[in-house]
């Protein structure tokens, strides 16, 4: 309800809401409910026209990928060979898991239809017969209701035999995964839906060339699915219309930590964090932003000086950090910043493959070495040692969750230094950690 309720206000002030749009309509989840309020309309288009005319729609519309890394989806389907025998697929990277990143499990979770109608459009597009979805697997009711909605699907014909028009027909399967981040790291993703232990593949080939069954894939977010039957059903000057020239459209927001309302918000593209706040109700009562993420902890860490930056591509990139899936973080005064970065850490440590060298054995002694610090037993050498030790990972590993790894570290040692080197003077953390516990 608070989502639904800071969404409408936005939508008030900024923007109507697509993609949230139906959030808060009675049992949005159903096909009767998504119908009703004009879904399956891009897909009446879309089935139209000619499959490369879908794709040049979608690539002039300017629509980049939304699953963090911003890639444009219209020229990601263009890779997809045409006049081969291979089959192709599409596959739906549903295993949302970036630390502070909640917007794919609240859209399938509310408007299962809308990711449907995108997969019937892309496999069109990319001339695919079979699809998939694979679902982070703790989201148990998320996989009902996904599993509820394909079935109305397939009772509809939007999915099956001839959905795609007259001996065209499309499969979509539903794959649980087992909870792994890496897993979310689209070559493992593709491993771990053949049966394999997800881990990296080297790239290239990208699985544009050779995916899933060594076959042409298409590997989308699920944001950036759902974002396609709107653009197919009110075009793409309107799509343009909103966000910057490169950074067009709409998009959701998580916000989260130490602010009035979280929740997910859907907001043009360029928006700033600090629009976005003053629409929400703030940080909470009495405190000040101190540091935030703009995509998740693995976007370097920005601060209250930050507060105006564009919520794009760019201007993200300009302040020095990376927009990735837009998950913003936000911590008040109250927060340790060794303490936060700790927290990560072990995450990474954790969640490491342990593919790689650089990542398994850098993400254990960044953990061994901020421990200490945060507990006052660090030196001023260890805070050195943290940086070389993440730049031994940094650009050496073997795919981006090393990278991941060590931008909370560089960031919070460039913003917070003081804050490092007071634990090692003082004998420990300056912070009481009663007052900075997330409340909600
Ligand atoms: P990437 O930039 O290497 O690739 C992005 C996409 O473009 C991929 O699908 C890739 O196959 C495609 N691509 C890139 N160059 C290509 C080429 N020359 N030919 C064909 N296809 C090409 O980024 P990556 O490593 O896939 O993802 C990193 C991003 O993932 C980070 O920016 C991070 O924000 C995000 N991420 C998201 C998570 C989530 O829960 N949504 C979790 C962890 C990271
Ligand atoms: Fe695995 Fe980490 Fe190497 Fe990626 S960087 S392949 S997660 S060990």
């Amino acid at each position: 309800a608070r989502a639904a309720e800071g969404t409408r206000k936005l939508a008030e002030q900024i923007l109507a809401p697509v993609l949230s749009d139906i959030w808060d309509h009675e049992a949005p989840w159903t096909l009767e409910s998504y119908r009703r309020a004009g879904g399956y309309r891009g897909l009446r288009v879309a089935l139209d026209m000619a499959p490369d005319d879908v794709i040049a729609l979608v690539k002039d519309a300017g629509l980049r990928g939304r699953g963090g890394a911003g890639f444009p989806t219209g020229m990601k389907w263009q890779f997809i060979p045409q006049g081969d025998d291979k089959p192709h697929y599409l596959v739906v990277n549903a295993d949302e898991s970036e630390p502070g990143t909640c917007k794919d499990i609240p859209l399938l979770f509310a408007n299962p239809h809308s990711l449907i109608e995108g997969i019937v459009i892309a496999c069109h597009a990319i001339r695919s017969e079979h699809a998939f979805i694979y679902l982070r697997g703790e989201t148990v009711p998320v996989l009902r209701r996904l599993h509820h909605a394909v079935a109305e699907a397939y009772r509809a014909g939007y999915l099956g035999k001839d959905a795609l028009g007259p001996g065209r027909d499309l499969e979509l399967t539903v794959h649980a995964g087992a909870g792994a981040y890496i897993c979310g790291e689209e070559t493992a993703l593709l491993d771990s839906l053949e049966g394999r232990r997800g881990q990296p593949r080297l790239r290239p080939p990208f699985p544009a060339v050779a995916g899933l069954y060594a076959c042409p894939t298409v590997v989308n977010n699920v944001e950036s699915i759902a974002s396609v039957p709107p653009i197919l059903a009110r075009g793409k000057e309107w799509f343009r219309s909103m966000g910057s020239e490169k950074s067009p459209g709409f998009t959701l927001y998580s916000l989260s930590g130490h602010v009035a309302r979280p929740g997910q918000y859907e907001g043009p593209l360029g928006i700033t964090l600090r629009q976005l706040l003053d629409l929400t109700g703030g940080m909470r009562p009495g405190r000040t932003l101190k540091f935030w993420t703009p995509g998740g902890s693995s976007t370097p860490l920005l601060t209250a000086e930050h507060l105006d930056v564009p919520l794009d591509y760019e201007g993200v990139a300009d302040a020095g950090s990376m927009l990735g899936t837009k998950a913003l973080q936000c911590f008040d005064d109250t927060t340790c910043v060794v303490r936060a970065v700790t927290r990560w850490t072990e995450f990474y440590a954790h969640e490491s493959c342990g593919k790689c060298t650089p990542c398994r054995e850098g993400t254990f002694w960044l953990v061994q070495l901020l421990r200490d610090i945060e507990a006052g037993k660090g030196s001023m050498e260890d805070l050195d040692k943290l940086n070389d030790i993440a730049d031994n990972i940094n650009g050496k590993s073997f795919c981006a969750l090393g990278d991941g790894a060590a931008s909370p570290i560089f960031s919070s040692l460039k913003y917070f230094r003081e804050e490092y080197e007071r634990h090692v003077t003082g004998g420990g953390c300056p912070f009481d950690p009663a007052l900075s516990t997330v409340w909600a």
